[in-house]
């Protein structure tokens, strides 16, 4: 009896961490309902140019009202403290198959604009370098 017990609470300790395990992983793909930007600025690239060391600053770091990486993750797999959180989740950057129809264009215009209704709100503070500086970083470390 005793004996039935105990492995009674193993397998459901064991199932438990199995399905916390699971939670906590990210998705690929990732849903994705994201407004396209205009096809202009979709098409637009200014990367070959920008400093991948200072978007990691603010990516890292310097980003107002948050850094970037609280929601998307020191992976860049949008796992951040409050990404977990969210719905829908942050981008999952690491994720090539979603990745594949975000081009460097539209993750600008995401970053400028926000993404209405979701987390994701406009970066206020970034300028134009800023943001193309901190696509570089997104790119270079979690796209490659
Ligand atoms: C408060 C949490 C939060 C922060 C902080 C945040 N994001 Fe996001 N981000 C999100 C969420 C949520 C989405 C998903 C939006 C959607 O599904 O439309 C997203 C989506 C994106 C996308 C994908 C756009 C697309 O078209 O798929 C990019 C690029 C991005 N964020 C870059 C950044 C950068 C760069 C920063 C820092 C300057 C940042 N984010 C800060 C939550 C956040």
């Amino acid at each position: 009896m005793k004996k039935s017990v105990v492995f009674l609470v193993i397998v459901v300790l064991m199932a438990f961490m199995v399905d916390t395990a699971l939670a906590a992983k990210a998705k690929c793909p990732q849903k994705r309902k994201t407004k396209k930007a205009p096809s202009s600025l979709y098409k637009k690239d200014m990367t070959s140019k920008a400093d991948a060391a200072a978007g990691k600053k603010i990516y890292d770091k310097t980003a107002k009202p948050m850094a970037c990486k609280m929601c998307h993750g020191d992976k860049g797999d949008g796992m951040g403290k409050l990404g977990m959180a969210l719905t829908p989740k942050p981008r999952n950057f690491t994720c090539k198959k979603t990745m594949k129809k975000v081009t460097p264009g539209q993750m600008f215009f995401i970053i400028q604009k926000g993404s209405k209704g979701t987390g994701m709100v406009p970066q206020k503070t970034l300028k134009d370098k800023d943001i193309w500086n901190v696509i570089k970083y997104i790119q270079t470390k979690f796209m490659k």
